[in-house]
């Protein structure tokens, strides 16, 4: 049974991310749910890294033994997912509201909520994946000391933006720049999606759509000569970026998947892949139980899901602490940064090693 407080219009239209790693793509493959993935979403096979003005290609497939990645926005998985599940009759219950939890430490879960129509109903069930999110009511129901909490925030915030525009690359841009970050993204032949470091306290309204252009000209300017294509801004918003697991992530019959449980900065695009390896995992767990009485993949839930976990975590902290200007960053750390990207951009190991982790580790 699925239980959701959003609406099925809100949750099928927020944009968030789009970067999909290949084992997201098979899995989505797996379950019947990639029809309109395959002949909607835009194959990549290489990212470009651009410093000093320069640009540099990162082949991802070459370096990968084939591997690539796909853009599809997270809102168009969101849609397939509603729609295998209304075809397959699941329960699917959209606007659901005062959520509670009780009874999973005895083996006894229960789930108490008031439908989108006002009536109070309680399920007894025999697990709960808690998949509601860094704001959802799972996390905070573990009893107190439960919980371990790791914490990163980062002294800075990501705009993104959503233009009305053909993109401006064939592949994903990823810009060092002294003024900050910068990101071009696209989401289809005619929308682009673009990103710039900024302060996490800034309002959006200190970012007329004027100002938000300027920026993206001085930060992907290159010594050749780039141009880059303005459109209407048909959405925009702050996010601030910090880092952040809770460990364990289950107890007795609850379980915790996703961003209930761990938060990756964005530079790497790895949040959506992460929490889809936590629902994979998951999945097979709860299923060997059903099938064969078998409790240890459950027991290893945890564990299996962190190794990986921290492994992303790793490699966006890396990607992001590379790419971004750390506000009380000197010319000593300016340089450093640079020194890094050259070699990611020399050496074919490095490179490799980037590459490896963006289109996603098969099994950590
Ligand atoms: C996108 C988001 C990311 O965090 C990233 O690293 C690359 C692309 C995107 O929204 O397209």
């Amino acid at each position: 049974m699925v239980l959701e407080d959003r609406s099925r219009e809100y949750v099928e239209h927020r944009v968030r991310a789009g970067v999909l790693e290949q084992g997201t793509v098979d899995l989505l493959g797996s379950i019947g749910a990639d029809a309109r993935l395959r002949a909607e979403g835009i194959v990549h096979h290489g990212i470009e890294l651009r410093f000093s003005r320069r640009a540099h290609r990162i082949a991802l497939s070459e370096l990968t033994g084939g591997r690539a990645i796909t853009i599809y926005g997270q809102q168009e998985v969101v849609k397939d997912l509603v729609a295998a599940r209304l075809q397959s009759g699941g329960p699917l219950h959209f606007e659901v509201d005062d959520v509670s939890l009780s009874g999973f430490e005895r083996d006894e879960p229960r789930i108490r909520f008031r439908d989108g129509g006002g009536a109070v109903q309680v399920i007894e069930c025999d697990f709960i994946a808690g998949c509601d999110g860094f704001h959802g009511v799972c996390r905070p129901s573990f009893p107190p000391g439960v919980l371990q909490v790791y914490e990163r925030n980062y002294p800075f915030g990501w705009l993104g933006v959503l233009a009305d525009v053909p993109p401006s690359t064939e592949e994903l841009i990823y810009c060092n720049h002294e003024r900050g970050f910068a990101l071009h993204s696209l989401r289809s032949p005619t929308l682009s999606r673009l990103y710039l470091q900024c302060d996490p306290a800034d309002e959006i309204g200190a970012w007329p759509d004027d100002r938000i252009w300027d920026e993206m000209h001085t930060r992907f300017a290159t010594e050749a000569g780039w141009t880059l294509n303005e459109g209407p801004i048909v959405e925009k918003g702050i996010t601030p970026m910090r880092g952040f697991v809770v460990e364990p992530m289950q107890l007795g019959r609850l379980y915790l998947a996703g961003d209930a449980a761990h938060i990756v900065p964005p530079t790497g695009a790895k949040g959506l892949n992460l929490a889809v390896h936590d629902v994979d995992t998951l999945a097979a767990a709860i299923a060997a139980w059903y099938e064969r009485g078998d409790q240890s993949l459950l027991d290893a839930y945890t564990d299996t899901c962190l190794r990986r976990i921290w492994r992303v975590q790793q490699f966006s902290a890396w990607m992001t602490s590379m790419l971004h200007r750390h506000p009380r960053a000197d010319g000593f750390d300016a340089r450093l940064q640079l020194a890094q990207l050259e070699h990611v951009c020399r050496s074919r190991a490095a490179a490799t090693t980037l590459a490896e982790n963006y289109v996603g580790l098969e099994r950590v």
